[in-house]
């Protein structure tokens, strides 16, 4: 088989209120990454408009996940940091990719029954093939690792399964143009940690979303120290103390989920969590979470206000990485082209 060299992606929505389950499930993932690989990170702006967006919103939501990553510790210099849609070879290779998918693989595609609901007829035909497009996003790069939450792990497999297809389909080809027996990787999820799946401050079966009509579901990246502490004193919970052991939290949701976030937040395994706060009633460890929370959040919050003041350097942030993108994801596109039997 092929070898490929390492590579990161991964990308986030700009669709406003960046909350604690993309920091902890993914942007956290992202910062620690770098110090390992090379990395590209995407605003995934043409996702966005999968479902209808207010057009001086979006650009706005461009720039403010742009400074989240800055602001949470990426280096836009070492690393790529750009949005989407200044990427044109995204969206060429997703139309390929639309050829190569079978109907019946993005039927199953959990999300999408989540995102269109009941009135499947009038979602819009982009929330549906939404999945080829992300696969385009990765294997445009070749790239070989994925750090994301629990929550996208199917959009992942579809990912292999599309790359591995195509090796399948051009082999012929592909061996003639690259000397290779494949050539898009099997990507593979990151999805590791105490917080792969943060759930609603609400309610401890749901997932902590944007699009929860709460705001106190969720802490948003830009919440100020008083909503912080606010959102977590409110925070659903059960009457038992805490365990002292993991199995303890079994059954119990919202202990289950503060926990996890606790032990994300400091970087710890929830067992360690666990056996400092085990036997301590909500109030003393709600205290300690709101000090913890604001202590990490607060000074990533603050930075993104003022990075996302400086237009003119986050649009130059994300030109400087969009061209460097373009380069990588034209040669992907070059070689597709000649695997296709396309006259370029
Ligand atoms: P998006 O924008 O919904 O979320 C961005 C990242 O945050 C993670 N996440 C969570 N993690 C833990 N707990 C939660 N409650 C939670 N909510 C969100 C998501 O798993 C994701 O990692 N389809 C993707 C964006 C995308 C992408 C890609 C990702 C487009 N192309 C290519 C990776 C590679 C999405 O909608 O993420």
């Amino acid at each position: 088989m092929a070898t490929f060299p390492e590579l990161v992606f991964s990308g986030v929505q700009p669709t406003g209120n960046l909350h604690l389950g993309n920091y902890l499930g993914a942007i956290t993932k992202f910062v620690d990454l770098q110090e390992t690989h090379d990395c590209i990170y995407c605003v995934v702006d043409l996702h966005a408009i999968t479902v209808a967006q207010n057009p001086a919103e979006l650009t706005s939501n461009i720039r403010e996940v742009t400074a989240a990553f800055i602001a949470a510790g990426i280096d836009p210099k070492k690393h790529i940091i750009f949005n989407q849609s200044q990427v044109a070879e995204h969206a060429e290779l997703a139309w390929v990719f639309n050829c190569i998918a079978r109907i019946g693989w993005l039927n199953r595609m959990t999300q999408f029954k989540e995102k269109a609901g009941k009135d499947r007829e009038n979602a819009s035909v982009g929330l549906y093939a939404y999945p080829t497009l992300m696969a385009a996003d990765i294997l445009v790069y070749r790239a070989t690792h994925v750090p994301v939450g629990e929550d996208q792990k199917q959009h992942l497999e579809l990912a292999r399964d599309i790359a591995q297809k195509f090796n399948n389909d051009f082999a012929e080809t592909i061996r003639n143009v690259v000397g290779a027996d494949a050539y898009f990787p099997q990507p593979e999820p990151l999805i590791q940690g105490p917080a792969t799946r943060v759930m609603s401050l609400r309610d401890g079966t749901k997932k902590m979303s944007k699009s929860d009509p709460s705001d106190y579901s969720r802490i948003n990246l830009t919440d100020d120290a008083d909503t912080i502490a606010q959102k977590v004193r409110k925070a659903k919970t059960d009457p038992e103390p805490l365990p002292s052991e993991l199995p303890g939290l079994a059954k119990r949701p919202e202990a289950d989920n503060l926990v996890g976030i606790f032990a994300a937040l400091n970087k710890q395994s929830k067992e360690d969590v666990l056996t400092q706060f085990g036997s301590a009633n909500f109030s003393t460890f709600k205290s300690a979470l709101v000090d913890l929370a604001v202590s990490k959040l607060g000074p990533i919050g603050a930075e993104m206000k003022r990075l996302q003041a400086d237009k003119s350097y986050i649009d130059g942030v994300l030109s400087d990485g969009s061209a460097r993108a373009k380069v990588l994801a034209a040669g992907t596109m070059q070689d597709v082209k000649d695997m296709l039997g396309f006259i370029r």
